[in-house]
Formats: C-alpha cells, structure tokens, sequence
C-alpha cells in the first residue's frame, strides 16, 4: 500500500479491500472490558466458535489466533506426520504450504483449473494416479517414495473449488481433505458451504477478510475428537486444569475474547458483506465485459462465490497494457490494485517441491489484477475504478 500512499492522500485512496466495522463490534469490545474478560477464554470465544459452525454448517469449532495457526492446527491433528505429502493449490497465498512445513512435511503443487482459477481435480488426479502407487494400505509418491496422506484445497478470491471430483480421489486414497476457505467464507459448492466440504475446514479472519477479528482464526470439523485433540494443542496441550503438567508439546494459538467480540459482530454483518461484495462483483462485470484484452473473474454453475476480490485477467496485446503497468497506473490515480500470488512451485521458499502443471498459475501471476472489492466501496469509487480501467489510467480523481 505504501507506494500507493504516497502519491494520494488516504481521503482519495480505493484500497483493495479493508474492513468494514458497522454492527455491534464497539458494544461487544465494551462487554469485554467492563467484565474483564480480555484474554484467551470468555463467552465471546464460546459464541464466536458456535457460531461459525452453525453459520458454515459443522459439528465443531475451534478459534485460533490466526489462520495459518487454524492451517498449522488442523494438519497436526488430521495426524499428517514428518516427510508425509500433502497436495496443495499452488496459486494461493502462502500460508498453507508453510503449515505444511511446520510439520514436518512437504507440499507437492498441484495446477489451477482456468475456468475459476481452483484446484484443478484433473491435475490431482494425474499426480495421485499417475506418479503415486498403493502399497501396503498407503498411498505412496513413486519418485520421493513418501507417503501421500492429505489434500489441502484452497478455495481462493471468494469461489469454491470443484471439490466433487476432489473428494472422489480422496476417498479413494483415503486421503484427508483439509480446506483452506479462507477467502470464501459463505461461498458455496452445489448448496454446500466450504469449509464443511472436507475433514477439516479452516479460516483466517485477518484485516482484508470478508469479516475480520483484526487477526484471527477458525478450524471447522464434524469429528468431536480431532475438535478435542486441537483444543488441547492450541492450549498449549494443558493436562491438567488446574496443575501446570504437560505431556506434549503444545502451542499458544488461542484466539482472545477481545478478537472473538469483534468477530460475533463481524458475522452478524457477513450476509450484507456478501451481498455487497456480489454487487461490486455484477457492476464490474457488467461495465468491464466489453473491454478487449479483460478476461473477468466467473462463478461456476455449481456454485455460490462470495467474490472476495474482484479479479480480471489482462491480455497485453489486446489490452494496450501489461498487467503491471495497469496496476502502477492505477496506483498513480490512488487506486489500490494488485497482482495474484506468485505460484507457491515457484517460490523461492518451496524451491524444489515438485509441481503438476503449473502453467496456468504462472500466466494468472503474469496477468491478472485483482481489483477494489471492499465491503465499503461506495458507486463513486467504483466509478473511479471503472474509468481507470476503461482509459488504461488512474482514472478521474
Ligand atoms: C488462503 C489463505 N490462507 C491462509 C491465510 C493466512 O491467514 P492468517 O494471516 O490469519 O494467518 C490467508 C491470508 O492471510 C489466506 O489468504
């Protein structure tokens, strides 16, 4: 944002998306502190927790205090274990693929389809057929000889994956599905809500969220003792309530009741939230459809997006401009714009994991800009937006 920032006061800014606190988070925050209860216990976690999980649909919940911890939590207990593989999306944002280091394992890349930019189901089904054997009850990588134990969908910029052919293999290999849902929740997958698709389902409510607690977590699970086992590891594996005896080594990866205040006010907006993202989302797509070059963010038949940020695919020859270059003159007119995440294969920080495809990943980093999408975004900021894009400028300002 910085640059962004400097060339435009904050007034004129259209930022990519920011948080939009209208409900009850100041009387919730008020609740807190006239009754002490600040830290990591208190009813607004408990509320927080049940919450979410009658909202997405599961069994049980347990608050983190980020997502990755969620991620990072939901791996240790679904039992992924050191020098396992867990297949990841590799256009993501990084998060997942380090909870997959964290415990010891290794993230094999899996390519997005290009109709919805998803998991592609065929490119995992190529890895998971093709380059792994069954041996022994346990599916194995042909070439690493490590055992393949998990599949870890992540259902990015607001639209589900196409998780029927995804949970086919899983079952087949019985495999455990872990989804990363993210920046989808609400989002839906044939009348589904993600994050209760798989085994585990696990959400970041940091600031640029579709609600946020300022940071902070979820894991999402129908199985009460996996729910049990995360409680006790993001607690530090306490044994005791009252004595200080460990007999593992735990985490301090609870979410406070501050946090959980703002989040109970935050998911009574979530509905409008969606609503007003989908209504950003129908204006760009009817203003932009008509630009050569601008190839626009979809939603699937089968499915509800929550459009979390609008994102378009730039073609440079037919567009006039590079993707980067619209982004920089979008920023000079103090409009926030950005570019997808660089396919985690080709990360400096995943250097070596192996990839199935990955084309299609590289050309969306190459090409796509993800566009203002707040909750907040009011017609005349879109507008700015619009002509920005539509003259290949800052726009008006
Ligand atoms: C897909 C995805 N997973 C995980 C995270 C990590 O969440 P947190 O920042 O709360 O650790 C993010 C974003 O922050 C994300 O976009």
């Amino acid at each position: 944002m910085s640059t962004v920032q400097a060339s435009t006061s904050s007034k004129d800014l259209v930022p990519l998306s920011v948080p939009s606190l209208r409900g009850n988070e100041w009387a919730y925050l008020k609740a807190c502190l006239d009754t002490n209860w600040v830290s990591s216990v208190g009813p607004f976690v408990d509320r927080f927790e049940q919450d979410l999980a009658a909202y997405v649909g599961a069994a049980h919940a347990v608050a983190t205090v980020n997502g990755t911890a969620a991620l990072h939590t939901a791996l240790l207990v679904a039992g992924v274990q050191p020098d396992d593989e867990v297949a990841v999306s590799t256009l993501s944002f990084i998060a997942p693929a380090n909870a997959v280091r964290y415990v010891g394992a290794w993230p094999v890349f899996i390519d997005v389809e290009p109709d919805y930019w998803q998991m592609d189901p065929r490119q995992l089904a190529t890895f998971l057929t093709e380059r792994c054997r069954w041996a022994n009850g346990r599916l194995v990588n042909r070439k690493t000889g490590r055992r393949v134990k998990a599949i870890l969908p992540v259902h990015v910029l607001g639209h589900p994956c196409e998780m029927d052919p995804i949970l086919e293999l899983a079952r087949r290999y019985e495999l455990v599905v872990i989804e990363d849902a993210t920046e989808s929740l609400g989002a839906t997958y044939r009348g589904t809500k993600v994050g209760h698709l798989g085994d585990i389902g696990c959400f970041s409510f940091n600031g640029n969220k579709i609600i946020t607690t300022g940071g902070g977590g979820m894991l999402l699970t129908d199985r009460a003792e996996w729910a049990m086992r995360a409680k006790y590891l993001t607690t530090q594996a306490k044994d005791d309530p009252d004595e200080y005896v460990h007999h593992e080594v735990g985490y301090n990866y609870r979410l406070t009741n501050l946090q959980a205040a703002v989040g109970c006010a935050q998911l009574e907006q979530l509905e409008d939230a969606i609503t007003a993202k989908r209504r950003v989302a129908q204006r760009y797509t009817e203003v932009l459809a008509g630009i050569p070059g601008l190839t626009l963010m979809r939603e699937a038949s089968w499915a509800k997006s929550v459009f979390w940020i609008f994102t378009v695919v730039v073609d440079e020859e037919l567009y006039g401009m590079d993707s980067r270059r619209l982004i920089q003159a979008l920023g000079r007119g103090g409009i926030q714009a950005q570019p997808v995440w660089q396919p985690l294969h080709e990360s400096r920080a995943h250097q070596g994991a192996e990839v199935v495809g990955g084309e299609v990943a590289h050309r969306l980093f190459q090409q796509a800009v993800r566009l203002p999408s707040s909750v907040s975004l009011t017609p005349a900021q879109q507008d700015r937006v619009i002509d920005g894009l539509c003259n290949r400028s800052g726009g008006r300002t």
